[in-house]
């Protein structure tokens, strides 16, 4: 116990365990700063974001598609198209004038639902009291349009 207490030190290694995490801790280091460090690896706050914004604008060019308003609101030649094809297959039980016959009026209350998506699938699917659905005999497209022209007669009394 008269050694000097530098030799004393000396006969205690530095545990294996303890240098690995050491430099193992400087290797992460380094790696993390170079890897957002934007002049060595080109990463940069901007392109995250630009990358995000990218898959938001996808995720709701998916939503648009799925179409909920009437992509033919207000368009004249749509709801002149429209009102050929309610003549040729809703007047009978809605009426000429829209304000019903066999079925309910169009042009008041509407029980299912007043926004688009719901008229939407009034028409599409049908009501259980005796609508029939078109979905498979007019399709998205024409239903919309048939649509248009119904909302016109509806919003801004357009003479059937
Ligand atoms: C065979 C007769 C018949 C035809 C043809 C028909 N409908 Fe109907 N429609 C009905 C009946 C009956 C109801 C009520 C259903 C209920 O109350 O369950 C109805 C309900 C509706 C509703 C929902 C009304 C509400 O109160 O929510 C809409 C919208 C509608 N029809 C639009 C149309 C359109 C547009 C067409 C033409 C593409 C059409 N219908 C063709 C009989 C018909």
């Amino acid at each position: 116990m008269d050694e000097p207490i530098g030799k004393l030190e000396a006969h205690n290694k530095v545990p294996r365990g303890f240098l690995v995490l050491l430099f193992g801790l400087i290797a992460l280091g380094v790696y993390y700063i170079a890897a957002y460090t934007p002049g060595i690896s080109g990463w940069s706050q901007y392109k995250v974001l630009s990358k995000e914004m990218e898959a938001e604008k996808a995720k709701a060019a998916a939503g648009a598609a799925k179409m909920t308003e009437n992509p033919y609101e207000r368009d004249e030649k749509a709801v002149a198209e429209g009102q050929v094809l309610y003549a040729a297959k809703c007047a009978e039980c809605h009426g000429k004038d829209l304000k019903g016959a066999d079925g309910p009026s169009l042009v008041g209350h509407l029980k299912f639902g007043e926004i688009d998506g719901k008229k939407y699938e009034s028409i599409s699917e049908g009501r259980p009291g005796g609508m029939p659905g078109f979905g498979a005999e007019l399709g998205r497209d024409r239903i919309w349009k048939v649509l248009a022209y119904v909302d016109s007669v509806r919003e801004y009394g357009k003479k059937p």
